[in-house]
């Protein structure tokens, strides 16, 4: 079996007759006195194997030693076989054996804990083979809808010496003999280079020393970002919309397969890929909460987790949340003015997107103040020294103009488009304030 006669499992089922060299790992394994059915693994699918001990004595005394994830090579007549798991099934006609496996560590029923414990070999379970896949074309989907649009690439430090959306969850790394944080988001330096770009996207990791233990927040995700010099707060709520959906109809159009493995209902992705999603503003949200679901919330206070999933049951499409109250936003964030009647307090320039099913906020971005007094007020109200934000302040100084961005939340909307129970397997190697290894 020379390496050029090997192809994918998935190949081979296309092929569906004649004969075929696959290899991969032992997914599972069961033996009888006359079979053993071997089902191969490999990075495209699963396929089952059949050794026949009156057919290959040689081949069957060696196939009922190989344990769970040995590694080997294979090859025989593939035919269709309908009780064979993917429907195909491989009469082995040569085994080679490449590594005997240990016994594997997971076998089932797994706490959640051990599996993280030993994540390295987890990863290749068909879930988190389904989730990479889906989280490929998710990324592939953000590259493809900028770029499309003429938006250019551009890259931030991951050190920072500023914060942008406030202290309290800085990761502060020693940086010589000075102290820098790790990226908390692109967007301050965004908002310097749309002066030389225009339209402007990235998709890096960010951290935030999260101390609340949810299943919605991770101290390291990915988060993906636009700016756009001139562009107002409804235009920014467009694009994001439309981003949302473009990435929702690329999953359904590529990964049917992989939303079949991990059991996620279509029919309830579906109206995020073909109906427009509705803008309410915060003031409008309260209301709905308390008419519909007699939640009462004071008018000022952000959206706790069980406010958006009430809210929500009320929409099957993401929906776009407006005008936040002001003191409760970043300092970047602009009044509106003048201010509406309707609200009891000043309103911001402000958006998040909530995903339906009670998946939560996958979006959130503004429109930037411009006015310097502004933002020099706001910093210094949040704690922060406005002579460290100068050269942001300088953004002000020359040439301002209106812009607005947002960032998209890569590991939330994966975990909502695969209906995860915890954002934590939206991500290979998951980090939390309890987990950084392996
Ligand atoms: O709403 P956030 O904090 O907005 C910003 O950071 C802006 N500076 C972005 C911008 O305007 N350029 O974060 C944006 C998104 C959230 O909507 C959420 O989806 C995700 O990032 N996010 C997290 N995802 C996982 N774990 C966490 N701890 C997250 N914090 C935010
Ligand atoms: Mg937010």
């Amino acid at each position: 079996m020379d390496n050029e006669s090997f192809i994918t499992v998935e190949d081979a089922m296309k092929k569906g007759t004649g004969k075929v060299g696959i290899r991969g790992w032992v997914y599972r394994i069961r033996n009888s006195n006359k079979f053993v059915f071997i089902v191969l693994r490999d990075g495209t699918d699963i396929i089952q194997c059949v050794v026949k001990q009156e057919k290959s004595p040689k081949i069957y005394d060696e196939a009922v030693k190989l344990s769970m994830e040995s590694s080997i090579k294979l090859s025989g007549e593939i035919k269709k076989e309908n009780r064979a798991p993917t429907g195909y099934e491989l009469d082995v006609e040569e085994l080679e054996i490449v590594q005997n496996a240990e016994p594997f560590p997971i076998t089932k029923d797994f706490s959640e804990e051990f599996l993280l414990d030993n994540r390295h070999l987890w990863i290749r379970s068909r879930k988190m083979n389904a989730i990479f896949k889906i989280r490929h074309t998710v990324i592939g989907a953000i590259h493809d809808f900028f770029r499309s649009r003429s938006y250019y690439e551009f890259e931030a430090p991951i050190f920072q010496p500023n914060a942008c959306e406030g202290g309290s969850t800085l990761f502060e790394v020693k940086y010589f003999k000075d102290k820098v944080y790790l990226s908390q988001s692109w967007q301050l330096y965004a908002e310097a280079a749309v002066f030389s770009l225009g339209n402007i996207y990235n998709m890096s990791p960010t951290f935030r020393s999260e101390k609340s233990k949810t299943s919605r927040h991770l101290a390291e995700f990915w988060m993906a970002e636009m700016e756009a010099a001139w562009m107002h707060l409804e235009d920014a709520v467009q694009v994001a919309k439309d981003e949302v959906k473009f990435i929702v109809k690329k999953v359904l159009e590529n990964n049917k397969k992989e939303l079949e493995i991990l059991k996620r209902d279509i029919s309830t992705l579906e109206p995020a890929a073909d109906k427009d999603y509705p803008t309410i503003t915060y003031t409008e949200a309260l209301r709905l909460l308390k008419e519909k679901k007699g939640l009462k919330v004071e008018w000022g206070k952000d959206l706790r987790t069980i406010e958006e999933e009430k809210l929500m049951e009320l929409f099957d499409t993401p929906v776009a949340v407006i005008d936040y109250p002001k003191e409760v936003m970043a300092f970047y964030k602009p009044k509106r003015l003048p201010k509406p009647k309707t609200t009891p307090g000043d309103v911001a320039l402000c958006f998040d997107i909530l995903a339906p099913e009670g998946y939560g906020e996958i979006v959130g971005g503004s429109e930037r103040e411009t006015d310097i007094k502004e933002l020099k007020k706001y910093l210094k109200q949040q704690g922060e020294t406005p002579e460290h934000y100068d050269w942001y302040l300088d953004l002000r100084k020359y040439g301002s103009v209106p812009h607005s961005g947002y960032g998209l939340g890569v590991e939330r909307v994966v975990r909502w488009i695969c209906g995860l129970e915890n954002i934590k397997d939206a991500i290979p190697f998951p980090r939390t304030m309890l987990r950084k290894s392996p």
